[in-house]
């Protein structure tokens, strides 16, 4: 069988070699490389083409070992196949493929880091050309996600080397990863003195890599808001991938460059007794800086927020805050002005009120001292009466008496006023303010009332009397403009004129009071009261002096008349009144009243009176 084979080769040969004349020429073909991850399966092809055709060959397949030589794995002619023993392949490859196709194809499964060798495939013709190819096997595995490690201390930009920023780490990878440090997207590189970069690199015990790297740098304060991150780049079949790590920031210990204090609150002015609150704020961030808050004048406080209550004028002023470096005792420091408003009580001129003649004028004035615009107004009674700071009586009256009140405010301030008053009292002589009925008819033993309502300042004394001397005991009231009003009740006896004379140290005013007893009604009621009948009111005090002239004359010729009369009887011998005084009392009733009440001295009244026909019986 065998010798068949070989004969029939020969024969195939010895054909060839007429033909042609020469050796056969063996090509190769192979990929460079062949990529795989770790554990999967690798397929190494061969393409071959021969001028002897494609049959027959024999095929084999090494490795490159570490140190360079070949090492057969496989074998194959046409008439066996043999998988070399004893290397590290000999339970993982097949061949696929008898070559007659001038393909055949290595398969390593399960491959394995150490697998990353140098496959070469040799096929020799059956005339004894040879060629070779190779491929690199290239073994892959993906690292796993890289992890990064801030410091979590502060770093001073007073260091003078290089601080530690952080680590990154990607762990399991081959080949061997790559870790890239950005910062704020921008890729870091090392820098003499400045910035480091210290990768180490751990090949674990299964040949993948672990990667790590350090990054230290000089920070500035610029640096204190900047971010960190890695970026790992890695090698897959066919390409290279990349992953980033989070982000980190640092923190920089800088000393201060500015200080600036405010005041919190209140916003906008400060007035007396505001509560304020100072707030400090210091750009460094030195672990170490003394702040403080000090005024002009020397208190101080070591805080960076300060409280004051109740503020007064005494507190406006410059506050300073000052940030010291513990390090290096600079300070650095920054102020604001606090002002705080006040308004003043205010201050009324005339200070003790003020005491003013009829007719006279007054100017007063209201001031309260303020750090604002002030607005001034008067008010009498409730009632606004003058504007501005000045108040000006003009004529004064006994209607101008009174208490005035001046309220200064601060428009921009709600609530901040202050005020006070000015009391006018105005001097005169009592003026009895005209009652409404001065005549009144009253039955036997009813009670009248009489009023008298005085205005006049001092206080006028009141008094009462009738016309008969008695003095009449009144009650009196002031009421809040300052009327007295005296009242005073008298049993009714007879007709009887009552008198109400008030008198001050200015003056006098008097009015008189008609009371007539009437018959006609004797109620028995003795607690009645008055009912008045109104009758045209009189005052004596208002009656020019050419009425009471002529009643005077009047009064003569009367006395005259009467005179002559008595005389007359007398002389006649008749002393005897009935006829005579019946006269009298028609004349006299048929006169102005007027002429009894001025006349009505206590004799002449006396006269008058007995002649009068009602009370007559009772004299008699
Ligand atoms: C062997 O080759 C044949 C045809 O070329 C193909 O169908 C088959 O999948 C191959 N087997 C392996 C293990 O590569
Ligand atoms: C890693 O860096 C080296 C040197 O710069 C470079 O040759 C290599 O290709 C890089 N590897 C990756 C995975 O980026
Ligand atoms: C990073 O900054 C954030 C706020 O911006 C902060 O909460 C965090 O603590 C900082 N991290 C580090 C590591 O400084
Ligand atoms: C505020 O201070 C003033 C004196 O400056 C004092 O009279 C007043 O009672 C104080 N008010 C309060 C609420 O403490
Ligand atoms: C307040 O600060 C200003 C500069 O901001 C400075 O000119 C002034 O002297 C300071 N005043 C005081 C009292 O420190
Ligand atoms: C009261 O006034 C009247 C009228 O002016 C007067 O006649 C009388 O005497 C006065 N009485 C007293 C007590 O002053
Ligand atoms: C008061 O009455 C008398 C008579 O009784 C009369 O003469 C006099 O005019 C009256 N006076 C007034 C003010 O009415």
């Amino acid at each position: 069988m065998a010798t068949r084979d070989t004969s029939f080769l020969l024969i195939g040969l010895l054909v060839l070699f007429h033909t042609w004349g020469a050796w056969a020429n063996v090509e190769v073909n192979m990929e460079d490389r062949v990529e795989v991850y770790r554990g999967e399966m690798a397929q190494i092809a061969c393409m071959f083409t021969s001028s002897d055709g494609v049959g027959g060959n024999v095929i084999q397949w090494f490795y490159v070992t570490r140190t360079g030589e070949r090492q057969k794995i496989y074998y194959q002619d046409s008439t066996m196949k043999d998988v070399e023993k004893g290397t590290p392949f000999t339970d993982r490859i097949s061949v696929n493929g008898t070559g007659a196709n001038g393909e055949i194809v290595l398969t390593v499964s399960d491959v394995q880091l150490d697998d990353e060798l140098e496959f070469i495939c040799v096929v020799k013709a059956l005339t004894d050309g040879t060629g070779e190819g190779r491929t690199k096997l290239k073994v892959f595995e993906t690292p796993g996600s890289p992890t990064i490690e801030g410091v979590q201390t502060g770093i001073s930009v007073h260091e003078e080397n290089p601080s530690k920023i952080g680590t990154c780490e990607v762990k399991h990878g081959y080949p061997k990863p790559n870790i890239t440090w950005y910062r704020n997207k921008t890729p870091i590189h090392a820098a003499q003195d400045v910035v480091k970069v210290v990768p180490s690199i751990t090949t674990e015990s299964s040949g993948l890599y672990s990667v790590r790297s350090e990054l230290s740098m000089k920070v500035m304060k610029e640096d204190k808001d900047d971010l960190f991150y890695c970026e790992v780049t890695y090698f897959v079949p066919g390409g290279l991938r990349m992953t980033e790590t989070s982000l980190i920031n640092i923190t920089v210990y800088y000393p201060s460059t500015a200080v600036s204090v405010w005041v919190e609150s209140p916003k906008g002015e400060i007035k007396e007794g505001d509560s304020i609150e100072l707030h400090c704020h210091v750009d460094g961030n030195k672990l170490f800086s003394i702040i403080s808050i000090s005024k002009e004048d020397g208190v101080f406080w070591e805080n960076k927020m300060v409280v004051l209550e109740n503020v007064s004028r005494l507190d406006s002023g410059v506050y300073t805050c000052t940030s010291t470096d513990a390090d290096t005792w600079e300070d650095i420091s920054g102020n604001t002005t606090v002002f705080v408003n006040y308004l003043d009580p205010a201050v009324v001129i005339p200070k003790d009120g003020v005491e003013l003649s009829l007719g006279e004028e007054l100017t007063a004035t209201c001031n309260a001292l303020s750090s604002l615009q002030t607005h001034t107004v008067w008010f009498k009674d409730g009632e606004k009466v003058s504007m501005g700071h000045s108040l000006n009586l003009k004529d004064a009256s006994f209607d101008t008496a009174g208490t005035y009140k001046c309220v200064v405010t601060v428009p921009e301030f709600e609530g901040m006023e202050t005020s006070n008053t000015l009391n006018v009292n105005v001097n005169g002589p009592p003026q009895i303010i005209e009652p409404e009925f001065t005549e009144f008819e009253k039955s036997f033993e009813d009670m009248v009332e009489l009023s008298c309502d005085v205005r006049g300042y001092p206080a006028p004394t009141v008094m009462w009397s009738t016309s008969d001397g008695k003095i009449l005991d009144a009650k009196s009231k002031t009421d809040a403009e300052g009327v007295l009003q005296s009242v005073v009740s008298i049993k009714v006896t007879s007709d009887f004129t009552a008198f109400c004379n008030a008198s001050n140290a200015f003056g006098m005013d008097a009015v008189s009071f008609n009371i007539t007893a009437t018959k006609h009604t004797p109620t028995p009621d003795t607690t009645t009261t008055s009912t008045a009948i109104p009758t045209v009111p009189k005052r004596i005090r208002k009656e020019g002096s050419g009425v009471i002239i002529a009643v005077i004359i009047i009064c003569i010729l009367l006395l005259a008349i009467l005179g002559s009369v008595l005389y007359f009887l007398y002389k006649k011998g008749k002393l005897c009144g009935r006829s005579g005084k019946q006269d009298l009392t028609k004349e006299v009733s048929s006169k102005d009243n007027i002429v009894v009440e001025m006349k009505s001295d206590n004799t002449e009244e006396a006269v008058l009176l007995g002649v009068n026909g009602e009370k007559q019986p009772q004299h008699n």
